[in-house]
């Protein structure tokens, strides 16, 4: 028997991992989206990965645009990632200690971010928001937070408050909720609670109800409703940070937020948060101020690693202007398979990041995301991936464009997506 078809007959069927997944994990994962419930499949297994090939339990290889839900920028395994962590795990897993390569990290962060001079590393984007909704709290003196409908800074208590049960319905009291991209709705809730609003945390690009682009303007009207008001603002970059700019949404839209918290594309890979901002904010965080947090993990070395790694290649190959190019050409391609299959879509991209609505009218806000047809949507990330396509399983999730995607394998995902449409024609 060869190696290969010993190792293919020593491996346990999909269908037995999910059923023992099911058995052992809630609901089979560790993350709901996981689960495939909302396009109604069995879920993908992953096996393993390279570059923008993802290969699943079965053995099946899948063109990935999941991307580790955008914290991937250079694909999988880029080979200086896994080269830099090789080298970085003999020499230190954890030291619960201060160590270089936090401070390589931070400095290329600040570098980036002309708001952000310091740092403070957690180990998810869910603690970051926490902890700096926690500062601006601090700070401000005030309680009362305000976010946008449909966005997603993790799952804490204080931001995912009458979303979710076990939490108090006093914390969602402190909560003011407005729809994305509505400026007079903003007015009038900074009008009415200004006073109270300690910040305004946004996503600058809204991207867990899908994309949703800022609306011109928008960002300017936080910044400066929330300079007035003298709450801080909060540009939650975790998706957005290093993807469309080393500055982030910051840059790429020129408006400069008072926090900055980053995630995903930060770690390499590896899991990872950040809060970034000016000293005199930052040093309300202990050890030097009264705001508290503090984490086993947090500045993990193998993060601080593979984050470096991943920015400075992006320092020494800046991938924005040939992301930019592919993407848009993507996105035209799959706007006219749509089109010559008689299926109305609002594709809304901003950079790498594009998310494809099922709907006949503009997606500007959660609300209408959530109007968009949803079972086109699972009709055509089904089909997808029946021919080796592998989109996020939710129709208000992003996808993601990498470097390491091939023009190649851009054009079959328009050929694959030109069927997909054709079979969703039919729903
Ligand atoms: C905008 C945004 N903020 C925060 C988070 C939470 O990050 P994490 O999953 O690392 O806790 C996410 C996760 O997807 C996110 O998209």
């Amino acid at each position: 028997m060869s190696p290969r078809a010993s190792a293919a007959s020593r491996r346990v069927p999909a269908a037995q991992i999910w059923a023992q997944a099911q058995a052992v994990l809630v609901g089979g994962v560790n993350s709901p989206v996981r689960a495939y419930q909302q396009v109604g499949s069995d879920p993908v297994l992953a096996r393993r990965a390279a570059g923008a090939v993802l290969t699943s339990t079965e053995g099946r290889a899948y063109i990935d645009f999941i991307m580790g839900w955008g914290a991937l920028l250079w694909g999988h395994q880029p080979p200086a990632i896994t080269r830099a962590l090789q080298a970085a795990l003999p020499r230190l897993v954890l030291a619960g200690l201060t160590h270089e390569g936090e401070v390589t990290l931070a400095s290329l962060i600040a570098q980036a971010m002309p708001g952000i001079e310091q740092v403070r590393f957690t180990v998810s984007g869910t603690e970051a928001c926490m902890t700096a909704v926690r500062l601006a709290r601090a700070v401000t003196g005030r309680t009362r937070v305000l976010s946008f409908t449909g966005g997603y800074h993790g799952h804490s208590d204080v931001l995912m408050a009458g979303h979710t049960a076990g939490i108090p319905a006093a914390l969602a009291s402190h909560r003011t909720l407005v729809a994305y991209n509505d400026v007079a709705a903003l007015r009038r809730a900074v009008d009415q609670q200004g006073k109270e609003l300690a910040c305004i945390i946004v996503e600058p690009v809204a991207a867990n109800t899908g994309v949703l682009p800022p609306a011109p303007g928008f960002l300017q009207a936080l910044r400066e409703l929330a300079t007035r008001s003298g709450a801080l603002l909060i540009f939650d970059e975790v998706v957005t940070g290093f993807r469309l700019a080393p500055g982030g949404a910051q840059q790429h839209f020129g408006v400069q937020a008072d926090l900055t918290i980053l995630g995903k594309i930060i770690g390499g890979g590896l899991p990872i948060g950040a809060v970034g901002g000016p000293r005199l904010l930052m040093q309300r965080l202990a050890p030097l101020g009264d705001v508290y947090h503090g984490g086993t993990f947090a500045g993990h070395p193998l993060s601080m690693v593979a984050g470096a790694t991943a920015l400075q290649w992006i320092q020494r190959h800046p991938p924005y202007a040939q992301l930019e190019r592919r993407t848009t050409q993507l996105t035209h391609a799959l706007a006219q398979a749509a089109q010559a299959a008689g299926v109305p879509i609002q594709i809304n991209r901003v950079g790498s990041m594009f998310t494809v609505f099922f709907s006949d009218q503009p997606v500007r806000n959660a609300a209408e995301a959530q109007a968009s047809r949803r079972d086109r949507f699972a009709c055509w990330a089904n089909a997808l991936r029946e021919q080796g396509v592998l989109i996020p399983p939710s129709p208000f999730e992003a996808l993601f464009v990498s470097p390491a995607h091939t023009p190649r394998q851009l054009r079959r995902f328009a050929a694959a997506a030109a069927a997909a449409f054709r079979a969703v024609a039919q729903v």
